[in-house]
């Protein structure tokens, strides 16, 4: 089946291309001062001088700035912008509410803005991922319902009575990142800039990693696979490879992703049952994660030789094989046996990434390739050898960072474990930080690396844009031109 809603009733339709475009945009300069921050907290490791010794530059107060810079702005802004395309496109009207959207809009740069002045100020709930203050998270509160709003509004007055796959996947992630948010946000406020949990003990980090493992299961992999099934399709031209598959993928992930959270909780104070229960459901995710793998992969069937030519679609579908490695690893580190050598280690941070750059990342930079020129008036990018050089850089980025983090992570959960027959501890854990220093500046290339190709990103999205002001007024050619 193809993405519904892409025939020539289209044309006659005038959609709201503005808050798609201004949520692109901020995709890609948030991007930008994310993994910047990425790379400069990344610099740090190696070289811990480069604080200054200034309160602000600590590495304590910018490595939130960098999760939620690269989380929050650039990843929830690039979900904006592919949801709100999306669900007019395929539900053939414009978006419930023109003014409510761009409340959206701001509402969420406000959000980022009083994150970046805040992280540094040492202001946290010291809960990751959720570390904004109470009055930021009221805020959150609010711009996401207004998100809901319009999402959900524009479902209800859709032309076409299916509501096509992709929807159902943006949807589970509004309203799970709803739940979340406001579950694990309940605090008693102190003072502005300082809260304490509702929860207390172990009770506070379960309900924490309830939260953070369902912000990876639904902000870092469902939303993006509403991406998955609107956009490879689209670039590929080629129906998604199982209807049927997609839906019971979604049901599946959804259900299974709720209870996996205590996997990251191993060997702590949490009952014994409970951290089993997580890693049981972490085992039986490999299934539903790797049905939506293959679903995407093999939508390319008949059109593999496009990969040649098209690095939009080396993005899509490589994105697609650095899920199929991160969700196979998850279920691998979830298995108490493992977690024991991998747990406080860089292997976790190896997992993260090859799920961060290569999967986040990679699918939203294909998508967003993909609309800058439909929303520009424009047949393509303004250079698609920037693209593939993009892609190439990026990838041989990823591959410098993850494998650097590997062996660090394996060898340091080796020298933290072995002991001498006497009984004594074989290394000392400074040894071992001595151990990891050419990890760190390994790493900290592949950073750079993968900094430049957004910068390159960021470049050619500007050339693309640049003269495409007359373009509002032409929406719907824009639309037949590309539908
Ligand atoms: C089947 C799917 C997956 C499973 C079962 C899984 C499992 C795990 C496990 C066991 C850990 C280590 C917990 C610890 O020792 O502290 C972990 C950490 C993490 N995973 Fe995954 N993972 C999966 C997919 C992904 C994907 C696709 C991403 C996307 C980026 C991701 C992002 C993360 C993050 C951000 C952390 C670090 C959390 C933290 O400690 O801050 N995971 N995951
Ligand atoms: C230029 C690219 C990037 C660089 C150099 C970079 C670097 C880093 C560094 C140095 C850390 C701290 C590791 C530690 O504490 O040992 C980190 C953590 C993290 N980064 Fe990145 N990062 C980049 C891009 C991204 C992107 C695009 C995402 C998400 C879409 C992301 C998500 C995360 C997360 C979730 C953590 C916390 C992991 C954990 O607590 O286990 N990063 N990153």
């Amino acid at each position: 089946m193809h993405p519904r809603g892409e025939s020539s009733v289209d044309t006659a339709l005038n959609y709201n291309y503005k808050i798609v475009k201004q949520f692109a945009i901020a995709t890609v300069v948030w991007g930008v001062i994310g993994m910047l921050v990425g790379v400069f907290i990344a610099a740090q490791l190696a070289w811990p001088a480069l604080n200054f010794d200034i309160a602000w530059l600590s590495y304590g107060r910018l490595r939130p700035l960098h999760t939620n810079g690269v989380i929050f702005a650039f990843g929830i802004c690039g979900l904006f912008a592919t949801s709100y395309y999306v669900v007019q496109r395929t539900c053939q009207v414009r978006l419930f509410s023109d003014k409510l959207a761009a409340f959206t809009f701001w509402g969420w740069q406000l959000v980022l803005v009083l994150a970046v002045i805040t992280l540094p100020m040492g202001w946290t709930r010291a809960k990751e991922y959720a570390e904004l203050e109470w009055p930021i998270t009221i805020l959150i509160t609010i711009v996401w319902v207004a998100y809901a709003v319009v999402f959900f509004g524009t479902i209800v007055k859709r032309k076409v009575a299916h509501i096509y796959v992709a929807n159902w996947f943006f949807g589970g992630y509004i309203i799970a990142v709803a739940l979340l948010h406001i579950v694990n946000g309940i605090s008693m406020p102190a003072s502005i800039g300082k809260s304490y949990s509702a929860y207390s003990g172990v009770q506070d980090a379960m309900i924490q990693w309830w939260y953070g493992h369902n912000a990876v299961g639904f902000i870092l992999t469902a939303g993006y696979l509403g991406m998955v099934y609107y956009f490879i399709p689209k670039q590929a031209e080629r129906p998604v490879y199982s209807y049927r598959l997609s839906i019971v993928h979604f049901w599946a992930l959804i259900f299974t992703y709720m209870w996996a959270g205590p996997h990251h909780l191993h060997y702590t104070a949490l009952p014994d049952w409970t951290q089993s229960v997580g890693m049981v459901f972490s085992l039986i995710l490999l299934a539903p994660s790797w049905g939506g793998m293959i679903n995407g992969m093999m939508t390319l069937s008949g059109a593999w030789h496009k990969l040649r030519s098209d690095p939009i679609l080396k993005f899509l579908i490589v994105s697609l094989s650095f899920y199929g490695m991160a969700t196979f690893e998850g279920p691998m580190m979830s298995i108490k046996t493992v977690n024991a050598l991998s747990h406080y280690t860089d292997w976790g941070i190896a997992h993260v990434h090859a799920g961060a750059l290569g999967w986040v990342g990679f699918i939203t930079m294909g998508s967003i390739y993909y609309l800058i020129p439909r929303l520009s008036g424009k047949k393509e990018m303004w250079s698609t050898r920037l693209i593939e050089t993009h892609f190439w850089v990026a990838t041989i980025g990823i591959v410098l960072y993850i494998a650097s983090m590997w062996i660090a992570g394996v060898m340091q959960g080796l020298m933290w474990r072995a002991v001498n027959p006497d009984g004594t501890l074989t290394y000392t854990f400074v040894e071992s930080v001595k151990a990891t220093y050419p990890y760190y500046v390994i790493r900290f290339t592949g950073g750079v690396l993968y900094l430049s190709g957004m910068l390159l990103m960021a470049y050619n999205t500007w050339m693309t844009m640049r003269d495409s002001e007359a373009v509002h007024a032409r929406i719907p050619d824009v639309v037949a031109a590309h539908a």
